[in-house]
């Protein structure tokens, strides 16, 4: 099992795994249109945190980092229909964390959950309440009523991965 994380840079292997990616989003989130869940994984603004398990994508989260405003906004995240509940999601997260921290130097992570997500976040250290100043997030994110907009704060010094 191996945790990557890139945007679309061009290289065959990655856009392999990308593809992969795009898929599970699209049956994992029937809600979001195909064509967004394409633009944004493939986007090179946004970056994807990957589970590769046997050279094969098994789950993943597809973020936006804003370097200026130290935040990071999670667009998609999922784990394959057979793969869940083993612990996946959780490994995932923290290694979203760990890279956002020591390579984008963000301090918060911004989600719109949906409804059946709202717990698998809560575990993570997301909140309803958000301590992010408006001003820093504001106008970059855009709304979205299908989900309930949480936060996570970064920790500066935990050890998020072994
Ligand atoms: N609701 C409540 N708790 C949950 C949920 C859920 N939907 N999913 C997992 N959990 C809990 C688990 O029980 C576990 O708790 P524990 O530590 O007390 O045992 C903990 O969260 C972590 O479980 P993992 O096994 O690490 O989670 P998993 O690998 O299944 O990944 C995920 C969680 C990503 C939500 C997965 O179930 C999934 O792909 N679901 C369908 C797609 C989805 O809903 N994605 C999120 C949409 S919102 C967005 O993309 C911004």
């Amino acid at each position: 099992l191996k945790f990557v994380c890139f945007a679309n840079d061009g290289v065959d292997e990655h856009m392999i795994w990308l593809v992969g990616l795009k898929n599970i989003f699209a049956r994992q989130l029937p809600n979001m249109p195909k064509e967004y869940i394409v633009r944004l994984v493939m986007d090179r603004s946004h970056k994807s945190v990957m589970v590769i398990r046997n050279n094969q994508v098994v789950g993943g989260i597809t973020y936006r980092p804003y370097i200026s405003q130290k935040f990071g906004e999670i667009a998609f995240c999922a784990i394959t229909a057979d793969e869940q509940v083993k612990g996946y999601g959780t490994r995932l997260m923290n290694h979203l964390k760990q890279h956002a921290r020591d390579v984008d130097h963000l301090t918060h992570f911004l989600t719109y959950a949906d409804n059946n997500a709202v717990g698998y976040f809560i575990k993570q250290g997301f909140t309803k309440e958000i301590d992010l100043d408006k001003d820093r997030w504001q106008g970059y994110i855009k709304d979205y009523d299908g989900g309930i907009l949480m936060e996570c704060k970064i920790d500066p010094k935990l050890p998020y991965t072994d």
